[in-house]
């Protein structure tokens, strides 16, 4: 086995049993003669795999029939779109906290299609962070609220869902199933699959049916949430592959425990933590009450020594450290599927790459 440590932000590693589980079925899914690559969206054994992914997703985030649950191709990218689309008309406003990179993009696609309040502003603030509890500025009346509970790139993570006043949809991309939420505080929230959820080619979005219900009724039909909610994400052919590795790290969540799986993601990001905050040579580049148990950012003392200690760790074995490209700096990601051996193996490294460069 050469699997390195993949510490990419996304796609990111997967748990290596469904990856197996997968390898195994990949001809021949449990004697169906096919792969499910090759079997009809329309037949019942899609149909099982389809189900058992929403249903199986649906008890880890505690929702009931009133929720929906959608495969949405485009990413988290086209859900910026999609949301304002929907349900952003005219003469409404609806509230966005920009935090970040993905705030901020989310931001510049509702503003092309109405009115935006920025009900809270952090997206350049160093040392990144999410905004404080009492600096939020929400409209009353505002059609929706929309968060992005983990900036992915600048590893800023809200703790505290806010108390909005309308209706909450949360960007949760990177931190999906990964820390006790109460999602039922929201109306909707979503993620590109690529992190926590399986394979990139979609976003899975969660959203009340009576929301959905509220869309714009003229947009063209794969625009519209209810259109899936309707169909049941099979108006069109859906991604069924990754809607199936979806499924299987939703059991895979479950088997491990998700109590159990939040209380390792805590663990695995404190020991890195630890190494930052016990030395002068590395610098957290996240406020600490915000730090991202997900996505770990730092800094080193010049951008030489930063490149050194990528190039040095991936001859260890330890891939994808650099940082996004816009902030620079070293982000270590540490999703669900992340091994703690990785996060051991890195914190040795830290250590001892600042005994001989500190
Ligand atoms: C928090 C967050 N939102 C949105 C996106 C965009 O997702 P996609 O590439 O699926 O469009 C990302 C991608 O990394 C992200 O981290």
């Amino acid at each position: 086995m050469s699997r390195i440590y993949n510490f990419a932000a996304g796609p990111a590693v997967l748990p290596l049993e469904v990856l197996q589980e997968a390898q195994k079925n990949l001809v021949d899914y449990k004697g169906c003669g096919m792969s499910v690559m090759e079997m009809s969206h329309r037949g019942k054994d899609y149909d099982a795999i389809h189900q058992e992914a929403i249903a199986t997703f649906k008890e880890l985030c505690g929702l009931n029939d009133d929720w929906a649950v959608c495969f949405i191709q485009g990413g988290a990218s086209l859900q910026f779109a999609m949301i304002p689309l929907n349900f952003l008309g005219k003469d409404q406003v609806a509230d966005y906290v920009k935090s970040g990179t993905w705030g901020g993009k989310a931001v510049k696609e509702a503003q092309k299609i109405g009115t935006v309040n920025i009900a809270a502003d952090c997206q350049k603030d160093i040392p990144t962070r999410q905004p404080d509890a009492d600096e939020f500025k929400w409209t009353p009346g505002a059609v929706y609220s929309h968060i992005c509970t983990n900036e992915t790139i600048s590893g800023a993570e809200i703790k505290e869902i806010p108390e909005t006043g309308s209706p909450l949809i949360g960007d949760m991309s990177s931190d999906i199933l990964s820390c006790p939420r109460d999602y039922t505080k929201f109306t909707m929230f979503y993620a590109g699959a690529q992190k926590n959820l399986g394979p990139s080619g979609m976003a899975v979005v969660a959203i009340r049916k009576e929301f959905a219900e509220k869309g714009n009724a003229s947009l063209p039909t794969m625009l519209q949430y209810r259109t899936f909610v309707d169909e049941n994400s099979l108006y069109n052919t859906p991604p069924t592959w990754g809607i199936y590795i979806f499924g299987e790290t939703m059991k895979w969540v479950k088997k491990m425990g998700k109590e159990n799986l939040f209380k390792l993601n805590a663990e695995k990001a404190k020991k890195i933590y630890d190494v930052i905050d016990s030395t002068e040579f590395y610098r957290g580049t996240a406020k600490k009450e915000f730090r991202s148990n997900m996505n770990v950012t730092w800094r080193l003392p010049t951008e030489e020594l930063e490149a050194q200690f990528v190039a040095e760790a991936k001859k260890l074995g330890m891939g994808s450290l650099k940082g996004h490209r816009s902030v620079g700096g070293i982000r270590a990601s540490i999703y669900n599927a992340f091994p703690m051996e990785g996060v051991d193996a890195l914190v040795a490294f830290m250590k001892d790459f600042e005994k001989k460069n500190g």
